[in-house]
């Protein structure tokens, strides 16, 4: 069982990244497991290029520190599979334009962008292309790229059918609770690394009195009865999830143990300090010894490489593309 999944250095690692995402890349990982740091997906929105530099090697240092074994997965940064970027290009001439349109994250972040760049529209073929050329079968990911996901079948499917079957079509799978984290200040908005909200986000890294601070400040409502309801309660069933998400337990049952907010409240911020705190001392530990992610890199590249080298000449190949191999283009 492949399983692919990626993520973007585009700020720090917040709860919703973690329980969403990259817990369960951790609980799941395998030799047939690959991590990327989609560091060419970082480029659609506007970033300084030391800033995107320093991103790539904090977000590598987090996934380490958030458990990701390189002896077991593989972990690597997209970039450096050139792959990528062609395989891209291939499935933008499969995908159209209206689909991309359609794309809720685009319309989002266009209206927020003036002059957005086209790459913001074509993002998720190359989101497509990630997933595509490792053949995968699964893809761990939080509830807001279920969008993309669809579409990324969509286009295996249409390639398949018109050229010949080269692509497993893949599965999207999200945890069973938090999979949508939402801002604890705008329950309504979801925790986001592009989006400022001091108090509504809760990094990995928060030191344990930032986290009962922004626990303890969370926007809940007036009615003071503890139940699990998102229509009506979604500050509290935010907590609630968040709660689940790191307990492995459902909400519903956290709910009945409690009939204070306050109280819940403390122990939902005695658990996320103890659970993340271990993450923000190997960080620390980490960070002392660069050398570490030169190695993870180098391997994870070189590992990526040899599955997505083989996908992409089938692909290329099917539509008709002449191959070279590389010793051809240096002779
Ligand atoms: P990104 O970098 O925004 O987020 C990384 C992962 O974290 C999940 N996530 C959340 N889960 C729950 N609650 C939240 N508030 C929350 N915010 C983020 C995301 O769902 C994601 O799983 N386009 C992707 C990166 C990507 C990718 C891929 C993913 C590039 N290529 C191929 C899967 C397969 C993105 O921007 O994720």
């Amino acid at each position: 069982m492949r399983v692919f999944s990626a993520i973007q250095p585009s700020g720090a690692l917040h709860v919703g990244n973690y329980l969403g995402a990259i817990k369960q890349w951790v609980d799941r990982q395998s030799s047939e497991s690959l991590y990327c740091v989609a560091d060419l997906h970082a480029l659609t929105l506007q970033v300084e290029p030391a800033d995107l530099r320093r991103n790539v090697d904090d977000l590598l240092i987090g996934l380490l520190a958030a458990g990701l074994d390189p002896e077991v997965c593989t972990l690597f940064v997209q970039s450096q599979v050139s792959y990528h970027a062609q395989l891209g290009w291939l499935l933008e001439c499969v995908a159209t334009h209206g689909e991309l349109t359609r794309m809720t994250q685009f319309k989002e972040k266009a209206g927020r962008h003036q002059g957005y760049r086209v790459g913001l529209l074509t993002y998720p073929v190359l989101m497509a292309a990630d997933i595509l050329l490792y053949q995968t079968d699964e893809v761990p990911v939080g509830d807001d790229q279920r969008q993309h996901l669809e579409l990324a079948r969509t286009i295996a499917e249409r390639f398949n059918n018109r050229f010949g079957s080269v692509f497993t079509v893949p599965v999207g799978t999200r945890p069973p609770t938090a999979a949508r984290v939402m801002d604890l200040q705008e329950p309504t908005r979801k925790m986001s690394k592009s989006i400022d909200s001091p108090l509504g986000t809760l990094y990995v890294l928060d030191s344990p009195d930032a986290i009962a601070r922004k626990v303890k400040k969370a926007v809940t409502d007036t009615d003071g009865d503890v139940r699990f309801d998102w229509e009506t309660k979604p500050g509290l069933a935010n907590l609630l999830e968040l709660f689940a998400g790191f307990s492995d337990e459902r909400p519903e049952e956290i709910a009945a143990r409690y009939s204070r907010y306050g109280d819940l409240k403390r122990d939902l911020a005695d658990l996320i300090i103890a659970r993340l705190s271990p993450i923000a001392e190997r960080y620390r530990a980490l960070q002392g010894d660069p050398h570490v992610i030169d190695d993870v890199v180098r391997d994870g590249a070189r590992k990526a490489n040899l599955i997505a080298q083989d996908t992409y000449a089938r692909a290329s190949a099917a539509m008709g593309l002449r191959l070279s191999s590389p010793a051809t283009l240096t002779a």
